[in-house]
């Protein structure tokens, strides 16, 4: 029997990476797009690894360029497809608020097009996720599929937008098309401008005498983080379901930023708020204070349950900044 093919958009990006890496062990042909960068190296990094392992191609292309997606999806003709490529930064998303829309919505629906016209028996997943619900929570205190969505960033409007679209063209077109609604998720692979890699990194170069102090905004704010690994799990299991549908990915706990410091300095009994210095410019125009996600729904329809909880996150992700500074220390 021919192996499945998977199509992944934003390959070089965290979930990407982590996504190719789940899938070719699960015997997929994996091809992904990535985007040219000027610095070369950088393209790749997160999967360069992968080669080895099988990773069929990384071809160069952009979510806001229709002929790179057609031409991709017509070469690979895809069984599934990932939509994960997006400027995915929330604060970002109010200094480019027009290339978060254009990447995040246009560029969906470039890829949807390209999928109802070359290869629609295909399966479809979409990146949305846990900002689209803005402030809005339900009245146990979490949120779920039903809550309603109010996004408070240009990047949760992208999401909402694309959410819908999505939504549209599986009633429209009889399209297997699925939102996973993802709360937030980490690793050591996570962008260093995140608040979680920002710290996690942050408690690791103060321990080993390398950084005095860390510059955060609000910590106040509550997220519902989880790994990664475990996230994209959830998003092959989301393909594999009867039925085409939306999906909330989450730990169901909710901590702040100040519980995340109090963690990764604590691996190292380090009080962080020896280090922890506060500036406006991390603050965000209208933020978003709480999130906790109800995904029983996924967890009894896919049978998913996350394997990391809370602190084994945040282990993972400062004893993996810690080796990468004792590397650079000994390469230097
Ligand atoms: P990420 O690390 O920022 O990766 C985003 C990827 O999208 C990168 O590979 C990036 O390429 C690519 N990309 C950006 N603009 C593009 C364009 N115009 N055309 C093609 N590719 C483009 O994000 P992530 O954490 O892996 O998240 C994956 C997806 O899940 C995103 O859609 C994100 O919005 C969504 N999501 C993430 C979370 C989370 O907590 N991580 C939660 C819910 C939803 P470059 O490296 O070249 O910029
Ligand atoms: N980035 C950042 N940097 N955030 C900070 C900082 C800082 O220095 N200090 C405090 N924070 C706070 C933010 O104000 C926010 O309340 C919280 O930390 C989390 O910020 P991020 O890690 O940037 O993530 P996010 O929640 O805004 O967005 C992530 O999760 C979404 C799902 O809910 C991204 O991965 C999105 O792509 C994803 O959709």
């Amino acid at each position: 029997m021919s192996k499945r093919k998977a199509f992944i958009t934003g390959l070089s990006g965290q979930d990407g990476s982590y996504l190719a890496e789940h899938l070719l062990e699960k015997d997929y042909e994996v091809y992904g797009m990535i985007r040219r960068h000027s610095d070369a190296e950088s393209q790749d990094t997160r999967v360069v690894h992968l080669f080895d392992k099988g990773l069929i191609e990384a071809d160069y292309g952009d979510l806001l360029d229709p002929s790179s997606i057609n031409r991709l999806v017509a070469l690979v003709k895809p069984d599934e497809i990932y939509n994960l490529g997006a400027q995915s930064h929330v604060r970002i998303s109010f200094d480019i608020p027009q290339f978060t829309m254009q990447t995040n919505v246009v560029g969906t629906l470039n890829l949807l097009e390209a999928y109802r016209t070359i290869c629609p028996t295909a399966h479809f997943y979409q990146a949305s996720s846990s900002e689209m619900f803005g402030n809005e929570i339900d009245s146990d205190g979490f949120q779920r599929e039903t809550t309603a969505m109010k996004p408070v960033s240009p990047y949760g409007c992208s999401k909402l937008a694309a959410y819908c679209i999505v939504r549209n063209y599986r009633n429209s077109y009889g399209l297997f098309a699925s939102n996973g609604i993802l709360f937030n998720h980490e690793s050591p692979r996570r962008g260093a401008n995140f608040v979680t890699a920002k710290i996690a990194r942050g408690a690791a170069a103060i321990n080993l005498g390398l950084q005095d102090a860390l510059t955060l905004g609000n910590l106040d704010s509550y997220r519902d983080w989880g790994h990664a690994k475990d996230y994209v799990r959830a998003m092959h299991l989301i393909l594999q379901h009867h039925e085409p549908d939306e999906f909330v990915i989450s730990s169901k706990e909710s901590h702040s930023v100040r519980d995340f410091c109090h963690a990764a300095f604590g691996y190292y009994d380090l009080d962080y708020k020896d280090y922890v210095k506060q500036d406006p410019k991390f603050m965000r125009p209208e933020e978003l204070k709480k999130l906790q996600g109800d995904s029983s729904k996924s967890r009894k329809a896919l049978d998913w349950e996350p394997d990391y909880n809370f602190s084994e996150l945040v282990e993972d992700m400062v004893s993996s900044w810690e080796s990468r500074f004792k590397t650079e220390a000994r390469e230097a």
